[in-house]
C-alpha cells in the first residue's frame, strides 16, 4: 500500500503556501482573496480594517467567527494563520484589551503576517513559528482556538485536536473551517503529497473527523456545510465530486 511521505508533504505545503504569500495572483487549486472572503460570509465592515495584503493571500475555506463568539479581553489562537487575515479579524473582536497569536510553519507567510501586523499597528497580534501538532504554548493559555483550511493538511489530526484542547482553558471554544470528505478516499489520493497540499488528499471522512474532535475532549460539536466553497482546478473539482470533498465549519466547547 502506498504511504504518504510526510517530509515531502511538509516541503510541498511550504512551497505552495510560500507562493500563496508571495504571489497570490497566481493560479491555485483553490480560490483566494477578497472575493472568496465575501463569498464565505466575512463582514465587509471587518475587512475594511484588515490589511489588504492579508486579504489578498487569504486561502481559508469557510467563515466561523459567529461560532467562535470572540469577546473583548479574550486570548485567541489561530492555527495555521497564513498571512494573518483571520488573526486580524479576531483582533477586531477581542479589541485591544485582548490578544491574538497566530502559528504557522511557512516562513514567507509568517514574514508577511508580522510585517502587516507592524504596519497596521496591531500591537496585540503576534505570529509564532510552530507546528499545530506540537504547540509552543502552556496548558490553558487561550479562550478560543480558530483555524481555517489547515487541519486537513495535517497527517496527525489526533495530535492537532489534542493540542487545541490542551492549550484551551476549561469551557474554551473551538471554531474552525476545514475540508472533509463524505466518502473514504482511496490510498492513491491519500498518499499523493501534491493533492494533500492542495487541501484534498488529507480530507478526512466527516464522521471520523467529529469523532476525533469529541475524543480529544470537546462537546456540543456543531457542524455546518459551506456550500459556497468550491475548488477551481479540474482535477480538484473531479475529486470533490467523486468523494464528496467539501468545506465545513465546526464549533465545539472544551469539556
Ligand atoms: C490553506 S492555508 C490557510 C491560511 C490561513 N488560515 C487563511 O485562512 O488564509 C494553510 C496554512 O497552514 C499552514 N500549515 C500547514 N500545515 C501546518 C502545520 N502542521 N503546522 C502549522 N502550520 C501549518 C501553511 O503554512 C499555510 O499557511
Amino acid at each position: 500500500m502506498a504511504q504518504l511521505d510526510v517530509d515531502r508533504l511538509e516541503r510541498q505545503i511550504k512551497s505552495v503556501y510560500r507562493d500563496v504569500a508571495e504571489t497570490p495572483d497566481e493560479e491555485f487549486h483553490f480560490q483566494m482573496g477578497r472575493p472568496l472572503a465575501l463569498n464565505l460570509g466575512y463582514d465587509p465592515d471587518d475587512l475594511r480594517y484588515v490589511p489588504e495584503a492579508a486579504i489578498d493571500s487569504f486561502a481559508g475555506v469557510g467563515y466561523h467567527f459567529d461560532l467562535a463568539d470572540i469577546q473583548p479581553r479574550q486570548h485567541v489562537l489561530d492555527l495555521g494563520s497564513g498571512s494573518g487575515m483571520d488573526s486580524f479579524v479576531a483582533a477586531l473582536h477581542t479589541t485591544e484589551t485582548g490578544r491574538v497569536t497566530g502559528v504557522d510553519i511557512t516562513t514567507e507567510q509568517l514574514e508577511n503576517a508580522r510585517k502587516l501586523a507592524k504596519e497596521g499597528l496591531f500591537h496585540n497580534v503576534t505570529f509564532r513559528r510552530g507546528y499545530i501538532e506540537d504547540l509552543p504554548f502552556e496548558d490553558d493559555s487561550f479562550d478560543v482556538v480558530i483555524s481555517n483550511g489547515v487541519i486537513n493538511l495535517s497527517a496527525d489530526k489526533d495530535a492537532v485536536f489534542a493540542e487545541a484542547n490542551r492549550v484551551l482553558r476549561d469551557g474554551g471554544r473551538l471554531a474552525i473551517s476545514d475540508i472533509i470528505s463524505e466518502e473514504q478516499m482511496p490510498e492513491s489520493i491519500k498518499s499523493d503529497a501534491d493533492l494533500w497540499a492542495a487541501c484534498i488528499g488529507g480530507a478526512m471522512q466527516i464522521d471520523r473527523y467529529t469523532e476525533l474532535v469529541e475524543r480529544a475532549g470537546f462537546e456540543n460539536v456543531e457542524v455546518r456545510e459551506n456550500t459556497q466553497y468550491e475548488f477551481i482546478s479540474e482535477s480538484a473539482a473531479n475529486a470533490c465530486q467523486k468523494y464528496g470533498v467539501k468545506s465545513i465549519s465546526l464549533g465545539a466547547d472544551r469539556a
